[in-house]
């Protein structure tokens, strides 16, 4: 794997910093772990604590860093707080904060889970709002941090089908937004990475493998996290990766809001 320049650049400065990577079991959070672990030490944090732990040790076997593993469920409105004490208790400090955990779920909304809805919106956005909120007084203290909020291009638009996953979305898209401009001139950056439909677990844990939208064109995790890492060593706020995924998120603010909200439900329908 080739990256830029200024990356190998930060080596040996930045070996002693610390990224947070939440969701970094598998897809998207993985592949940005991997790619950070030459450059960073890290905590990992997702549910499962074993294969946390063997990521940990490959980890750290091929880049000598240090990776942490602590493990919670973000469906528990707790678990940001038990983190960041089990964090401070190891007497470490999060330098990059990476936002990645999320999942979506499929069907009519009148026909979805209500308890699973909310634990939805616990993990997409509860959890990335608590978890930013206690990163940020020690990145303001250092004068020094970065945010990579992990969205989606389906928060530029209403999702039938998925109308609460999309919704999801679009809080972590106007937020990340919000706080990027809050926080101009304090040293933190803050990074919004909306991926569109991306070959991980994401289609299958949301029941979603059939549809067109992921039968069409989905991209591969690593250049999706590679586009997102890249971002946010730059400070962008706003990393779409994906020509066509460009191409659409630019095209939804000029068309007719039914029209889009139309082709969004067909593009979510199921195909054989
Ligand atoms: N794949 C796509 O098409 C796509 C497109 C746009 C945006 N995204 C976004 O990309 C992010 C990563 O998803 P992915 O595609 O990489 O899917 P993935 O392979 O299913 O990974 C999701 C990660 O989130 C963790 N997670 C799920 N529920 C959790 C919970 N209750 N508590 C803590 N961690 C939890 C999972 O770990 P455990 O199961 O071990 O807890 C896993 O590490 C998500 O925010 C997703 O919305 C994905």
């Amino acid at each position: 794997m080739v990256l830029p320049a200024y990356v190998g650049a930060l080596d040996r400065k930045e070996r002693q910093k610390i990224a947070l990577i939440t969701g970094a079991s598998s897809g998207i959070g993985l592949d940005l772990a991997q790619l950070m672990a030459p450059h960073f030490d890290l905590i990992i944090t997702a549910r499962n604590q074993s294969e946390l732990e063997k990521i940990a040790r490959e980890l750290e076997a091929k880049h000598g860093n240090h990776v942490h593993v602590i493990p919670g469920d973000l469906t528990r409105p707790d678990a940001p707080r038990q983190i960041f004490a089990e964090i401070e208790r190891r007497g470490l400090a999060i330098d990059i904060l990476v936002n990645n955990a999320g999942y979506g779920a499929y069907g009519l909304f009148a026909e979805t889970s209500p308890q699973g809805n909310m634990e939805m919106v616990q993990v997409n956005i509860a959890a990335l709002t608590s978890l930013t909120r206690l990163a940020l007084p020690g990145m303001l203290e250092r004068k020094a941090g970065k945010i990579l909020n992990v969205a989606s291009t389906a928060g530029f638009q209403p999702g039938p089908l998925m109308a609460v996953y999309y919704a999801t979305k679009a809080y972590v898209i106007m937020f990340s937004e919000a706080i990027a401009n809050e926080l101009k001139g304090s040293g933190i950056t803050v990074t919004c990475l909306c991926p569109g439909a991306t070959r991980t677990k994401f289609a299958q844990r949301a029941d979603m493998e059939n549809s067109r939208l992921f039968k069409l064109a989905a991209m591969r995790s690593l250049d999706v996290a590679r586009a997102g890492y890249e971002g946010m060593m730059r400070g962008k706020t706003m990393v779409i990766p994906g020509l066509l995924n460009k191409v659409l998120a630019q095209s939804v603010r000029f068309s007719p809001r039914k029209l889009v909200t139309e082709i969004s439900r067909s593009v979510q329908k199921k195909v054989d």
